[in-house]
């Protein structure tokens, strides 16, 4: 079977350190093209990992040779980039949040049935080791139902991660649209709508700009409720000091699952009135410091080559930023609001 070709848009840290780094461990897969509109930049990541270089991403697009794309620019960029790859006929794996609109969103989706390609897109919490062996206990039923969470994912913020450091579009709001909802919420809200087999109907949020110079927020708080009446809060924020928390603990009928809590072992199972306890090693789950593989681009090889329709598909993809949108509108609005 002939390679798969991959042209990347965007050479900045994701594209970096998990996308290009991911990509060339892959047997059948091969970096053909990849993009910035910094050429330097895209020019080192050339020297390094191969492919041919450009700053347009619509000239890259017209090589008909590149089977697939992945999108990892600005969030505000993420519905263009990939609506005209699809129309250049390319799979796309887009980088979360997917959009930064529920309209842009709907647009991708339907962008990629009129391709017939798969849209996937980068919420990889859900492939990180401990919270695959979550879900698998969870499914298992021995802890019973779940009744409440909470999930945390707290940082010191984009400016220790992205290439362009304190000057990162991620502080901007005409590109970054949202703060760190839309960039640590949003992985939340996608792990927990699939940790629980649930989607959130009802949120409500506090949502601030506690810290950083930036016209996004950098500190937010959501309350949820899901279908199944769970109730849950998360917490996403770049003003943590101290190590990256990622932190989430499920309370169920029969025990609570604690993931992220203990540095030995990533998932601790805690059965009720002293019925014992399971500690699970896992691997860990990356951090902007611990670049362990997310396994992202293995997934979006596999479903390009065995022709099946991405698990973190166009749908998943946009039932968690609506969440976080919804949110960040609840926040303003001063109320409790479905989630549309
Ligand atoms: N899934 C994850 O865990 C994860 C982690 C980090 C970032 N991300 C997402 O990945 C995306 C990129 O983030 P990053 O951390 O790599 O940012 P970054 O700032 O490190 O890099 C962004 C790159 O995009 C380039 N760019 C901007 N406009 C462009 C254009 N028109 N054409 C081509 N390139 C362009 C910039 O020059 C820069 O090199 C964001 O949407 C972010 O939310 C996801």
């Amino acid at each position: 079977m002939a390679k798969v070709k991959y042209g990347f848009i965007g050479a900045g840290s994701i594209a970096r350190w998990r996308h290009l780094n991911e990509c060339a461990k892959i047997n059948g897969a091969e970096i053909a093209a990849i993009c910035d509109i910094d050429k330097k930049r895209a020019q080192e990541r050339a020297e390094e990992f191969g492919g041919t270089v450009y700053t347009d991403y619509k000239k890259m697009l017209k090589d008909a040779d590149i089977d697939a794309v992945i999108v990892s620019t600005p969030n505000k960029l993420h519905a263009p980039m990939t609506i005209a790859a699809f129309k250049a006929g390319k799979h796309v794996l887009v980088e979360k949040p997917m959009a930064t609109t529920r309209l842009e969103a709907k647009k991708m989706i339907e962008a990629a049935k009129a391709a017939r390609k798969y849209l996937m897109v980068g919420q990889n919490q859900r492939l990180m080791p401990p919270h695959v062996r979550a879900k698998e206990i969870l499914k298992s039923g021995r802890i019973g139902k779940v009744v409440s969470f909470r999930s945390e994912f707290q940082h010191p913020g984009p400016e220790g991660w992205s290439i362009d450091g304190a000057k990162s579009w991620f502080f901007k709001k005409k590109d970054a649209v949202m703060g760190a909802l839309g960039d640590l919420g949003v992985h939340k809200a996608d792990l927990m709508r699939w940790l629980l087999d649930d989607d959130f109907v009802e949120v409500s949020a506090f949502v601030s700009t506690l810290q950083k110079k930036s016209d996004v927020d950098d500190h937010g708080m959501i309350l949820l409720k899901s279908k199944k009446g769970i109730m849950g809060q998360i917490t996403a924020s770049w003003v943590n000091r101290g190590p990256e928390n990622n932190q989430t603990v499920i309370t169920c009928t029969n025990g609570t699952i604690e993931i992220g809590t203990n540095p030995d072992y990533p998932v601790v199972v805690t059965y009720a009135h002293g019925a014992g306890r399971e500690l699970h090693e896992v691997g860990a789950i990356a951090s902007n410091t611990n670049q362990t593989g997310s396994g992202i681009m293995d997934a979006f090889h596999e479903s390009i080559t065995k022709k099946r329709k991405p698990e973190i598909d166009g749908n998943e993809g946009y039932a968690s930023v609506a969440t976080i949108l919804t949110a960040m509108e609840a926040a303003k609005q001063r109320k409790t609001l479905k989630v549309k």
